[in-house]
């Protein structure tokens, strides 16, 4: 990528930090040793995964042992919602989950339905956000498995977690999931005893770590059915040589994230509301999908009429680089499942644009984007379906 280019598609997936570059590659080249070997290059190796381990558990409010390296977010979901459900089946078959979830999540859970699980999916209002009255209605006694993203990666709903976290431990023996791979670092995430949630699933490469790095969390040492099956590394949850490397630079990320979070919210925050007020100029040619309560940075609107491919490309020309409401739904021609259940105006539905900020991203991104977005506007109004 150019280097002048404002990139503002965090959310789809961030740049390296370039310590945590130097990091990863001095790891490879002086620690590569497996960790599982009882030589003493592999000791140390193992030293060093277990220190990251350690570093990881502390940021969450759990214990070293309870930390299980994963190549990202996707693997993470799939571990604990196949890893749960198939040891909690005797005690039930019934899974409440959300309809605006991450595929990761939907596309474990549709496998699940398939195999005679029962699903419930909650819905959400305009703002995306779920009701803790339909979670309490739906919740069972016989219910394994609750899981529920913290931040939508489409239009930035945060959802209540803690609350829900609650009312699932109220009424059911369920394990409660949280997908947080939109939030953590960013917002609070950790775990808080019997409060809050069980597992908690993280992805390196949104925080400025590596792609195919990841963690999955859990508050104590539940059971859960080995995700790969081989030499028994992970605690014999995940098999498979530990990329230590990879583990090691996604603990610094997560250090780096969670010690600059107070001072990344206030910056985003105040940038989101002024893009709002941007937006807002442009009057009813403007839906905003992200809202007041929505994390402060993913901001996500469309354009009545517009199709988000045809604004993607012409705000490329000036340089700058936002997606369509997600990475995953942006090749496909079809409306997201998030922006469905959004129900919102049709003529809104296809021009559907995200920008999402990064530690990266700075004031004159901000700037470049309204210069660039009011320019591309005049000349696609004549474009525009009123
Ligand atoms: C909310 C959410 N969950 C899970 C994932 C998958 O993470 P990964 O890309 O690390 O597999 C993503 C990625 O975009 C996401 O936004």
């Amino acid at each position: 990528m150019k280097d002048n280019i404002v990139y503002l598609d965090n959310s789809a997936t961030t740049k390296p930090h370039p310590d945590i570059l130097k990091t990863f590659v001095q790891v490879n080249e002086q620690y590569y040793a497996n960790p599982a070997s009882i030589h003493e290059a592999g000791v140390t190796a193992n030293t060093l995964l277990m220190r990251a381990r350690e570093q990881v558990a502390q940021l969450l409010n759990t214990e070293a042992k309870e930390i299980i390296f994963t190549a990202g977010g996707t693997e993470a979901n799939n571990m604990a919602i196949f890893g749960i459900a198939r040891v909690s089946m005797h005690k039930g078959k019934h899974i409440i989950t959300t309809q605006i979830e991450h595929p990761s999540v939907l596309e474990a859970v549709k496998r699940l339905e398939e195999e005679g699980f029962e699903v419930d999916y909650l819905r959400v209002d305009g703002n995306g956000v779920i009701s803790l009255d339909e979670l309490r209605e739906k919740i069972r006694k016989d219910t394994i498995l609750v899981s529920i993203m913290h931040v939508n990666n489409e239009m930035g709903a945060i959802q209540p977690i803690e609350q829900a976290a609650t009312i699932i431990h109220e009424n059911s023996r369920a394990m409660f999931h949280v997908d947080a791979v939109q939030s953590f670092g960013k917002l609070p995430v950790a775990f808080n005893g019997e409060a809050g949630p069980d597992i908690v699933s993280i992805s390196g490469h949104k925080i400025h770590a590596l792609k195919g790095s990841g963690v999955i969390a859990l508050r104590k040492s539940f059971k859960m059915a080995p995700y790969i099956v081989g030499g028994g590394q992970e605690f014999g949850l995940r098999s498979g040589t530990v990329a230590v490397p990879q583990a090691v630079a996604f603990a610094k990320a997560a250090r780096l994230a969670v010690e600059s979070m107070d001072n990344t919210y206030q910056k985003y925050a105040a940038w989101q509301q002024d893009i709002y007020t941007f937006l807002k100029g442009f009057d009813h040619d403007i839906y905003l999908l992200s809202t007041k309560q929505s994390a402060p940075y993913i901001t996500s609107f469309s354009v009545r009429g517009l199709k988000g491919e045809i604004l993607i490309n012409a705000l490329q020309k000036q340089g700058v680089i936002v997606s369509t409401s997600s990475a995953c739904s942006s090749k496909q021609t079809k409306t997201s499942h998030v922006v469905e259940a959004l129900n919102i105006d049709p003529a809104f539905k296809k021009g559907v644009l995200r920008m999402s900020f990064g530690m990266q991203t700075t004031e004159a991104d901000i700037t470049a984007f309204k210069q660039a977005f009011a320019k591309v506007m005049k000349q696609l109004k004549g474009d525009l379906v009123k």
